[in-house]
């Protein structure tokens, strides 16, 4: 669009208040951006922690960071990407030449890392503005409970067309950060046995990980016995819930003693980041992929920590979103990994505060906004 234009967005104003779909504005594009017609975007756990407030962001901003849709306009100076092309959405711009990036570590870009914080874009700006006037932020570099994104163009990653929106944006978060986790950094060799803690979109998403890796033997935890009946269907071979049983125990009964070779952690609580230190064997591996409040304390026996246990926190689960996004849009395609299973229900963006009720109820896998 080459002037100013209107479109409905959810906008949060303050931590531990509703979202308000309003009436909002974006410029021109700039060079390198593209123009996303919002298609589908998927109410994820990190949006909930900031409308809560556990994670402090600037407002008004527009949350959303799980999102696929439709290049609509490119700008300036944009290359491999075409109108027309369906998209999903990565939540990790990096800058390609600063020391993490010189690292393979774009999760730690320093320009991203310096700019997230502020929601911003990359030159200190943001794409989206209040209809009164006013810089609206964009929650990781996107704001995808919106009908239209501005986002640049390395963040647009073009997936085949034959793969329905809905699921398409479950791959922009919760799938890359669970399959990823499972995939491209814990080291899960064929037979070993895994655990995943939390079975929510990021845990039900690493129990398939697990299962793409050859582990022998996938146990999913939770507190709720319908997310685990869903971890079974997702893969799992061994289920606990973590109300009734020991787990800790349970990982050792089932490996001659030892504890399980691998766990993943997607629970993101102090209780679930105990327990995987517990279940884990010595000598084996931890993969913190939950997180709980940037301020809270959280405590460990100390002996669990012990024995050579590999402890690794890892966020977006080692993405490379152009290397990534295709590949799991491909399994998904072919039937290996199962998105559908993880939407729970499709929903209005003018519902979205009941998707985020039945969020935090846990309710909801995944509620996902069909624009
Ligand atoms: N690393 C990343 O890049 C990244 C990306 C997305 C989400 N996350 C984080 O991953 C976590 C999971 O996200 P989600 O969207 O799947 O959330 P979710 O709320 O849908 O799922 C969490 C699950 O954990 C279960 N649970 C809670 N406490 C538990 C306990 N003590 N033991 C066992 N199970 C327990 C809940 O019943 C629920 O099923 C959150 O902390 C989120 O912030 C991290
Ligand atoms: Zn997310
Ligand atoms: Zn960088």
């Amino acid at each position: 669009m080459a002037v100013t234009f209107s479109f409905r967005a959810a906008v949060l104003h303050a931590a531990q208040t509703p979202l308000t779909v309003e009436t909002v504005t974006a410029g021109p594009l700039k060079p390198g951006d593209v123009l996303v017609k919002m298609k589908a975007a998927g109410l994820c756990h990190t949006d909930l922690e900031v409308i809560e407030g556990g994670l402090r962001y600037p407002m008004p901003i527009v949350l959303g960071h799980e999102a696929a849709g439709i290049v609509e306009e490119v700008g300036p100076e944009v290359k491999g990407v075409a109108v027309g092309d369906h998209v999903v959405l990565s939540w990790n711009p990096h800058c390609g030449h600063c020391f993490y990036c010189d690292r393979d570590l774009p999760i730690l870009c320093e320009t991203y890392l310096g700019h997230g914080p502020q929601a911003v874009a990359f030159d200190g700006e943001s794409r989206v503005q209040l209809r009164e006037g006013g810089d609206l932020r964009q929650l990781m570099f996107l704001g995808a409970f919106a009908e239209y994104c501005t986002v640049p163009a390395q963040q647009a990653i073009v997936v085949p067309k034959e793969l329905p929106f809905d699921c398409a944006c479950l791959i922009g978060c919760g799938v890359m950060t669970g399959v990823g986790g499972a995939l491209n950094i814990a080291s899960i060799a064929h037979g070993d046995t895994a655990m995943v803690i939390g079975c929510g979109a990021v845990g039900l998403a690493a129990v398939q990980g697990a299962r793409l890796a050859g582990a022998g033997e996938i146990i999913a935890v939770d507190l709720d016995d319908a997310k685990l009946t869903l971890a079974a269907k997702l893969g799992a071979t061994g289920l606990v819930n973590a109300r009734r049983e020991d787990v800790a125990a349970v990982a050792k009964q089932k490996t001659g003693g030892r504890g399980v070779d691998v766990v993943l952690e997607a629970a993101g609580s102090p209780a679930g980041f105990a327990l995987s230190v517990e279940a884990v064997r010595p000598g084996g591996e931890v993969l913190w992929l939950g997180k709980t409040d940037v301020t809270a304390e959280v405590a460990f026996r100390w002996g669990a920590l012990m024995g050579e246990k590999r402890i690794r926190r890892s966020s977006y689960g080692g993405a490379r979103p152009a290397r990534d996004f295709p590949l799991l849009a491909r399994l998904c395609l072919d039937g290996k990994l199962l998105l559908d299973e993880l939407i729970t229900r499709h929903i209005a963006l003018d519902e979205i505060n009941t998707g985020f009720a039945a969020l935090k109820a846990g309710e909801a896998i995944r509620s996902v906004v069909m624009f």
